[in-house]
C-alpha cells in the first residue's frame, strides 16, 4: 500500500484491513482520508491475494463520525457538487469491488461514516453503534450517496424520518431495520462475525461472487436492467473452471476446490 497518513492496513489470511485512523476526530473523514481509501480500493481490486476487505474506524467510540466539518463548512456551489461527486464516486468503488467488503461499525456511525458503511456489501455492529445522518443540522444533505443508499435499505418513510430529525438510533434498531446484518456486543467479536462470513464466502466460487455483487447493485441502478445483468452474468459464470469443479464436485460427493477462473 501507498505511504498512508490516516489509515492502517494490515493483510493477514487474504483479508485486508482497512482501519480509519484519526480517533482525535472521531475518525472524521478528510479529502486526505477520501483519497487514501480511494487507492487502496484500486490496489484491492486488483491485487489477487486480496479476497476481502474489513473496515473498521479506530478505537471504541467511533467508526467514523462523518465528513470533517472543518473542511465543509467554507464550500461554494460549484465545489460542493465536486465534493459530492468525489465522495460518491469513492463509494461506488467500494459498492463495485468485487470483493466482499464488511463494515464493522462501533460507536458514531453518522454522516459519511454512515454512508460509507451502507456502500459496503455486509455492516455489522457493535451494541454501542450509534447510526445517523445528521448533515441537517448543518443546514445540508448527506452527499456521498446516503440519501439514496438509505431509502434502498430501510425504505422511504423510515429513510425520510433519519434524515429529516438528524436522529441516532442504536444498533437494534437498525438491525430490525435492515441497515445492519449482525449486533454483537463487542469490536473483537463484531470483527469475529465478520471472519466468519468472509471464511464462509472465501470457501466459494470466487467469480461468482463478484458477479452477485454486480447483479445486487443493478437492481438499484435505474438505466440498468437487473435481470439481463443476471442472465449475462450466469452465461459467464458456466464458462469458468470453477463452475465445472462446483458442478463436478456435487456429482462425485466431494468438497469443490475453487480457483477463482
Ligand atoms: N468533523 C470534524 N471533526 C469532528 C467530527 C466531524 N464530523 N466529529 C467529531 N469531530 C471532532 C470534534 O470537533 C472534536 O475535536 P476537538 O477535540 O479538536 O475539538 C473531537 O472530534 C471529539 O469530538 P467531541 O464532539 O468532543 O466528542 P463528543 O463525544 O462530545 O461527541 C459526536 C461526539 C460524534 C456526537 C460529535 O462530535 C458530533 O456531533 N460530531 C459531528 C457529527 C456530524 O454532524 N457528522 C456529519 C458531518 S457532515
Amino acid at each position: 500500500m501507498a505511504d498512508l497518513q490516516n489509515i492502517l492496513t494490515e493483510e493477514k489470511e487474504g483479508v485486508l484491513y482497512l482501519t480509519v485512523n484519526r480517533e482525535e476526530k472521531m475518525n472524521a473523514l478528510n479529502f486526505a482520508t477520501l483519497e487514501e481509501i480511494k487507492g487502496i480500493f484500486e490496489e484491492a481490486e486488483d491485487n489477487k491475494s486480496i479476497k476481502a476487505v474489513i473496515i473498521t474506524g479506530a478505537g471504541e467510540k467511533s467508526f467514523i463520525a462523518g465528513a470533517d466539518i472543518s473542511e465543509i463548512a467554507s464550500l461554494n456551489e460549484v465545489n460542493a457538487r465536486k465534493f459530492a461527486e468525489n465522495g460518491q464516486e469513492i463509494f461506488a468503488m467500494i459498492e463495485n469491488c468485487h470483493k466482499p467488503v464488511i463494515a464493522v461499525t462501533n460507536g458514531y456511525t453518522l454522516g459519511g461514516g454512515c454512508e460509507l458503511a451502507m456502500a459496503c456489501h455486509i455492516r455489522i455492529a457493535t451494541a454501542n453503534a450509534k447510526f445517523g445522518q445528521p448533515e441537517v443540522n448543518l443546514g445540508i444533505i448527506p452527499g456521498y450517496g446516503g440519501t439514496q443508499r438509505l431509502t434502498m435499505l430501510i425504505g422511504r418513510g423510515k429513510a425520510n424520518e433519519l434524515m429529516m430529525t438528524g436522529d441516532m438510533i442504536g444498533a437494534e434498531e437498525a438491525k430490525s431495520l435492515g441497515l445492519v446484518n449482525h449486533v454483537l456486543p463487542t469490536k473483537a467479536e463484531a470483527i469475529d462475525k465478520a471472519e466468519e462470513i468472509i471464511s464462509k464466502i472465501m470457501s466459494k466460487a470466487p467469480l461468482a461472487i463478484g458477479m452477485i455483487i454486480d447483479c445486487v447493485n443493478a437492481a438499484f441502478l435505474s438505466d440498468e436492467n437487473g435481470y439481463q445483468t443476471e442472465a449475462n452474468s450466469f452465461a459467464r459464470c458456466v464458462k469458468s473452471g470453477d463452475y465445472k469443479e462446483g458442478t463436478s464436485a456435487f456429482l462425485e460427493k466431494r468438497k469443490p476446490v475453487f480457483k477463482g477462473e
